[in-house]
């Protein structure tokens, strides 16, 4: 069977703890989309590991597929294996054949929108991996998939047909010079196609490229169990998220049988688990109806430190949780629980699950609260609105929950559900009845043995 995990929130729920403490038992764990935008942390056997592109079951002896539905920067991949090799490890990470290539011009434009757009304060925020412009490149049919990467006549002539077009681009569109580029070699065909032929060779030799659909089916008919793992969150997913503050991808679980190649059948009669965050952070600009504080250069308007109606507390909140990106290292901002958007979320995926993090980092507050249902033009709503700028304009209806005091959550999460003090399972079991979805396993601390499993999926 497929268990999938899904981000319900804008990405930073935790999802890698809960794929680490599920997939002990699978066999194989693969990504669906993006790209090493996403960060995950692993701890195995006391080491600390920070993974952008390998998944993190592959650290653990599992087999890790990145889906043709991801975006491959061969030099991440690469670092991070020499990397976990140097260490003593020896992951076994398979790709597939019809994943798009991340190119350095890729890196390069993405740095450039966001500087065009930065003027009139519209930027997204983007990680600056170049994830956008290879999507746009998958889309508009010139991009570079891994496959290509191995038959030289394939590379050379993709490449010769796509860098004119990106130096007119920068040259033409954005009035820079390559030449006066940080790496004009970015450009270059000759230099690309020369170090990403050699990549190609190394894809082939350490025998990673796959027929992603294949393989997994494969797998599944020998009767292996596969965990497929989102990046990012539902808020973010190109189609169901907060367009255009968006990534260029689809974390939603309909992402999970495209980007790798299992049908929807398969997906959908395996479980589908939505991971929760027990509050609300984001990286990045766009509305968030339930903020507390801001993040000078993110929250909208927001010019100055200090600003925000509820600045202590999610500076609280940011400390407790340790929210600062992965991969960037930016400052998250902070929110409270907002229930329109895990409803959209929970249709849109269909979770037959939850997982429910950091509740621990919520302990200690005399009382939490959730945006319960939306205000927007006067009327109730219970769910986000489609149109962005709607959704920047609805009005959070807060419900107040009493707080709950740290306990020791190792035993608590040895011990069980009924461990939890009692307010914090009142706010569990909220978020339950309101999703309709029960909560499989709820998170009270970082490391392995701190989250509370109520049911195994596999
Ligand atoms: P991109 O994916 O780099 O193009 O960035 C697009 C938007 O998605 C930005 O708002 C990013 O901050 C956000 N984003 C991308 N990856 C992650 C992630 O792993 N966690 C949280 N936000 C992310």
């Amino acid at each position: 069977m497929t268990v999938t995990i899904v981000g319900s929130q804008l990405g930073d729920e935790g999802k890698g703890g809960i794929v680490d403490l599920y997939g002990d038992d699978a066999d194989v764990v693969a990504r669906y989309q993006g790209g090493d935008n996403a960060g995950h942390t692993v701890v195995h056997e006391g080491e600390k590991y920070k993974l952008s592109l390998v998944p993190s079951g592959a650290i653990r002896g599992k087999v890790g597929v990145l889906g043709n539905g991801c975006v491959v920067n061969p030099r991440t991949l690469f670092a991070e294996i020499d990397t976990l090799q140097d260490r003593g490890l020896d992951p076994d990470v398979r790709v597939a054949e019809r994943a798009h290539v991340i190119l350095p011009y890729h890196r390069i434009l993405d740095g450039i929108e966001e500087e065009v757009k930065s003027e009139s304060g519209d930027e997204v925020g983007t990680t600056g991996r170049g994830i956008g412009p290879t999507y746009e490149d998958k889309a508009g049919r010139r991009g570079i998939r891994v496959g290509d990467l191995l038959d030289p006549d394939v590379l050379r002539e993709r490449l010769e047909y796509v860098v004119p077009q990106k130096r007119a681009v920068v040259e033409d569109v954005y009035g820079i010079a390559v030449e006066d580029l940080e790496n004009p070699e970015a450009l270059d065909v000759d230099a690309l196609f020369e170090e990403y032929r050699e990549f190609g060779r190394r894809f082939e030799e350490a025998g990673m490229p796959v027929n992603a659909g294949q393989f997994l089916t494969d797998a599944m008919a020998e009767g292996e169990q596969v965990m497929i793992e989102g990046a990012q969150g539902t808020i973010i997913d190109i189609d169901h998220g907060n367009y255009p503050y968006v990534t260029s991808s689809n974390p939603t679980a309909g992402g999970a049988a495209t980007g790798t190649g299992l049908s929807p059948g398969v997906v959908g009669s395996g479980e589908v688990i939505g991971i929760v965050k027990g509050y609300l952070t984001r990286v990045g600009s766009g509305p968030l109806p339930t903020e507390l504080g801001g993040v000078v250069g993110d929250t909208p308007g927001y010019e100055a430190q200090g600003e925000g109606e509820n600045e202590e507390l999610a500076h609280q909140i940011r400390e407790e949780g340790g929210e600062y990106g992965t991969v960037t290292g930016r400052p998250r901002r902070v929110g409270w629980l907002d229930m329109p958007m895990l409803r959209h979320a929970t249709r849109v995926s269909g979770f037959t699950g939850l997982a429910i993090n950091h509740l621990d980092v919520l302990a200690g507050l005399d009382e939490v609260k959730v945006g319960h249902t939306y205000t927007l033009d006067g009327e109730e709503l219970a769910t986000m609105p489609a149109r962005t700028e709607q959704w920047a304009e609805c009005e959070a209806n807060l419900r107040s929950f009493d707080g709950w005091e740290a306990v020791d959550w190792a035993a608590a999460a040895e011990e069980g559900y009924e461990a939890l003090p009692e307010n914090a399972r009142t706010y569990v079991e909220y978020i339950e009845d309101e999703l309709d979805t029960p909560a499989y396993a709820i998170g009270v601390g970082p490391g392995r043995g701190e989250t509370i499993v109520r049911k195994q999926p596999f």
